[in-house]
């Protein structure tokens, strides 16, 4: 039996993979500390968890209305007008399985095969894939995150190719960068798009996640550009509930009701019992978000400066998410033995074994020469890892 082209072609998600090999010395009982993980180490807040409880204990185990149930979508419609300044009415609004589904159906409904979606370089390890899934083409335009994240306007309206681009995907606060696109440079994306019929897939998952700047929903730029806007969001990453599988979305009326078509003969609803859980989430005290900020924002910090003492290593601005994603370049072709590190994925590979320290090879993001780190781990972990990071990295011979 073979599978078929579409999914043979697919390449496996290299963060999950770093992630599993991970997972597994572990298991082993090896020593290793995680940077690789995409997601917050705290538990789920207990109110949260208490509505889950009780709806199972309520029999709320049924399916709900494909698009989401009534209460979750006003809580979502609330949430978006309170803390992004945006109108959503409920036919505007989906929930589905995690903001990757979201973003899924989103590209299957606005792509005909031989389309094309733009999309900034580096990216999140999906993108690419879930185009190509939809019959469409990443066109790759170049994300200069050194010093901040910056997109060029030309450059941008140079890859846009009438009647074939369909749509592009923006991303911040960014993965992997930790980057954030301000509110200039998303004028900048939208003085292109406005005249276009293009749809903008805003991904704000990480919206929260924000240190000395603010975020901004592309959404909110002006009508024109409301009007073509998919605003992405979740709980996964605000509320630690990756596994609750809740993302949502509010966008142009037509293109929501063919996500929901779409997802009527896939997934049907989410789960029940998270869709309660998530209300709960929407429901919550800001403060107790603002305090978890802030400890990211210390580990911040924390990284930013251990990663500096490192000879070798360029790190990028860190504005937001949980992520850093400096470059190891100046390791490309040094020895470990008679072992050549050839290109990222061997740096990474090399730190795991040498040191126990797992990182994302920056080739999954489309940036070679790159690692991406993530933060949300404990301080002392952090502490650890670094120190074993620099002992590994000083060993490596040119
Ligand atoms: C940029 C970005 N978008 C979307 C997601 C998916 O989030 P969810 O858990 O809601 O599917 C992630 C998760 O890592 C992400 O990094």
């Amino acid at each position: 039996m073979q599978v078929s082209n579409r999914v043979a072609g697919l390449t496996p998600s290299l963060t999950l993979g770093i992630s599993a090999k991970a997972k597994q010395m572990k298991k082993e009982g090896k020593d290793v500390v995680d940077f690789s993980a995409g997601e917050p180490d705290f538990s789920t807040p207990e109110p949260v968890q208490k509505a889950a409880i009780k709806a199972i204990e309520e029999n709320y185990t049924r399916y709900t209305p494909v698009a989401g149930s009534a209460e979750l979508i006003w809580a979502i419609s609330k949430k978006f007008k309170e803390e992004n300044n945006l109108d959503y009415s409920p036919s505007q609004i989906v929930v589905a399985n995690g903001a990757k589904q979201i973003i899924f159906n989103a590209l299957q409904v606005v792509c005909n095969p031989g389309d094309e979606v733009i999309l900034p370089m580096p990216y999140w390890v999906s993108y690419p894939e879930q185009i190509r899934l939809a019959g469409a083409t990443p066109v790759y335009v170049y994300l200069d995150f050194e010093k901040g994240l910056k997109i060029d306007e030309e450059e941008l309206k140079r890859a846009i190719h009438p009647g074939k681009t369909k749509a592009i995907i923006i991303n911040t606060p960014h993965n992997p960068t930790g980057g954030v696109l301000d509110r200039r440079e998303l004028e900048k994306i939208a003085r292109v798009v406005e005249d276009s019929s293009i749809l903008v897939i805003s991904d704000e998952i990480y919206e929260n996640f924000v240190y000395e700047v603010s975020h901004t929903s592309f959404a909110s730029l002006g009508e024109n550009i409301y009007n073509k806007t998919l605003t992405v969001n979740g709980v996964s990453k605000t509320y630690s509930m990756t596994g609750w599988r809740i993302g949502y979305a509010g966008g142009p009326e037509q293109i929501i009701q063919a996500m929901i078509k779409l997802q009527s003969h896939s997934t049907s609803c989410a789960s029940s019992i998270s869709q309660k859980a998530a209300i709960a989430a929407l429901n919550l005290q800001k403060a107790e978000v603002k305090d978890r900020i802030k400890e990211f924002s210390y580990r911040r910090k924390l990284i930013k400066d251990g990663l500096k003492k490192i000879k070798g290593v360029r790190v990028n601005k860190l504005q937001g998410a949980f992520y850093v994603f400096p470059d190891f370049t100046y390791f490309l072709g040094t020895f470990t033995g008679e072992r050549k590190i050839k290109n990222s994925l061997d740096l990474a590979d090399y730190l795991l074994e040498e040191a126990g320290v797992a990182l994302v090879p920056g080739s999954a993001f489309g940036m070679e020469g790159y690692l991406r780190m993530s933060y949300a781990l404990p301080v002392e972990d952090i502490k650890k890892g670094l120190d074993r990071m620099k002992q590994a990295l000083d060993k490596l011979r040119g």
